[in-house]
């Protein structure tokens, strides 16, 4: 079979919202302490914010951030983390089995996004434990200018200026039964609409997310999203998704196929949204925020949190997956995927950042460095974070996958960027098949000027970038790109089990 796609850059499905390369930091483990945030460390400035970490988060190119969880949330008291250092208590976090110090809170977070390039904040409530109360409290200390209880006392400690948090999640996967406080459908929906009404008493321009399914698997799944929308579809802005993958041992063939899922999620989302649209016979546009995404060895040893009562660690070594080649062209086809849902899919987080399940390793001693999931996400981010996404018309060989059917082999993405140019993404998700990709670029107002052609690929599919060898996945550059000028067909060849992007001006 051939692999073919016709461009035309007259046909638009939708702007890429810069938040759609949002990520998820999570008090967990060490992806705060020692991740973000390391007093001790040789590798640290002033505030005691790592700057080999630093460098390497603007250069994956992350816009939002989502915090301080996932499950964290769900039993967090956000006041314990102002005020001064010394006086914050150490809580149990019960959702990771581990000592919560308090040293990182809001202000911190707040002085870490500016050094980070003046990254916006996506804040998590806690309706686990708590409610509308603590709601209003943490907004009215982060977003009243003055002269409130709260207001002040955010000024006595530190920030004259508001945080003016714009995006609220309400709660954090309240589906599911690992959640502290989780709560059936009906439950969540309306402790949603009474939180959104009180939330928007105080401030009516905010952006709220209500919690969607915990993957596309639950039991709960549609029917969730469905009482949530009649009860709440007026009061929320966006509705969540999460998704995580990975592969069983000797199935990387039906791994690579993940991204199918993941489109399919989606599109029955937007499905149950527009039901309730109906429902509401309303106006108003709610749409996806996918704000937890990647892959993640669920069940691997990293993931075992520790136990016993007289045992609960200060940042442990948790969720501190060692990713693949494989992995990072399932990322990649993963932002692929969100992406050509630019129409619907507003927001995104790739789930986490630094050493949790993150694109990003920051050993104790040693310098940080890129995972092979960094390469795509960066490439990504890098062309098309503000662009806009192109209707194509694409053909591809079908591979039957195991647990997904019938799937395309080359899944592709096309952008037009800011400057005028064009990228397009592409993956190979055969395991072992090359594939030659044509692109009939006739419609496209350009140069036929390649400015960069890179693929990711590894003759040993479980090839790893580790502390000790932190370059041995590289992008590399593909010279089998070729343009011919007469036909205006572009051609590439593609190896299996691959990620490419091309740029062309
Ligand atoms: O990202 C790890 C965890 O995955 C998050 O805490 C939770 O929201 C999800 O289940």
């Amino acid at each position: 079979g051939e692999a073919k796609l016709k461009i035309d850059s007259n046909y638009i499905l939708g702007k890429v919202e810069p938040r759609v390369f949002g990520t998820l930091i999570e008090q967990l483990g060490r992806g705060v302490y020692g991740g973000l945030y390391d007093p001790d460390s040789k590798f640290s400035d002033g505030d005691g914010f790592r700057k080999d970490v630093l460098k390497l988060v603007k250069e994956l190119g992350v816009t939002t951030v989502r915090w301080p969880g996932g499950n964290f949330v769900s039993g967090y008291r956000w006041e314990d983390g102002v005020g001064p250092k010394d006086e914050r208590p150490r809580r149990l976090d019960l959702a990771w089995h581990s000592t919560e110090t308090n040293q990182f809170g809001l202000h911190e977070m707040e002085s870490w996004l500016k050094k980070a390039g003046n990254l916006e904040l996506m804040e998590a409530l806690n309706l686990g434990t708590r409610g509308l109360e603590s709601a209003l409290d943490l907004l009215e200390y982060a977003n009243i200018p003055n002269g409130t209880k709260l207001s002040e006392e955010r000024i006595a400690n530190g920030a004259k200026t508001p945080f003016n948090i714009r995006l609220w999640c309400l709660g954090n996967e309240m589906d599911g039964k690992w959640q502290l406080g989780h709560l059936d459908a009906t439950e969540y929906a309306k402790k949603v609409s009474k939180v959104a009404a009180g939330m928007r008493q105080l401030d009516p321009s905010l952006e709220l997310i209500g919690c969607g399914s915990s993957n596309h698997g639950m039991e709960t799944f549609g029917k969730w999203e469905d009482t949530l929308l009649n009860y709440a579809y007026d009061s929320i802005d966006l509705v969540s998704c999460h998704a995580y993958y990975h592969a069983d041992p000797g199935e990387l063939d039906t791994f690579l196929g993940s991204a199918v899922d993941m489109d399919r999620f989606i599109g029955e989302v937007i499905s149950s949204i527009d039901a309730g649209k109906a429902r509401a016979k309303s106006d108003h546009i709610v749409n996806i925020s996918f704000d937890e995404w990647n892959v993640w060895y669920q069940g691997s040893e990293p993931s075992k949190t520790p136990e016993g009562i007289d045992n609960w660690p200060v940042a442990p070594h948790l969720l501190e997956d060692v990713y693949s080649v494989t992995d990072a062209v399932v990322v990649g086809d993963f932002l692929i995927t969100l992406l050509k849902h630019a129409d619907r899919v507003k927001a995104a987080s790739i789930a986490q950042l630094v050493n949790v399940i993150g694109p990003i390793m920051a050993p104790e001693d040693g310098e940080a460095y890129r995972q092979t999931t960094f390469y795509p996400f960066a490439e990504t981010a890098k062309y098309v974070k503000s662009g806009l996404v192109l209707k194509t018309v694409a053909k591809s060989p079908i591979i039957m996958n195991k647990k997904y059917g019938e799937t395309d082999m080359v899944n592709s993405v096309t952008v037009k960027c800011e400057d005028g140019s064009l990228a397009i993404i592409m993956v190979n998700r055969s395991i072992d098949k090359s594939i030659n990709f044509e692109v009939e670029l006739s419609g496209c107002e350009v140069n036929n000027e390649i400015v960069e052609a890179k693929t990711l690929h590894d003759d040993d599919p479980l090839a790893k970038n580790t502390e000790n060898n932190p370059n041995r996945v590289v992008l590399k550059d593909n010279n089998s790109v070729l343009i011919d000028t007469k036909s205006n067909i572009l051609s590439i060849n593609l190896p299996n089990d691959s990620w490419s992007i091309i740029n062309i001006k």
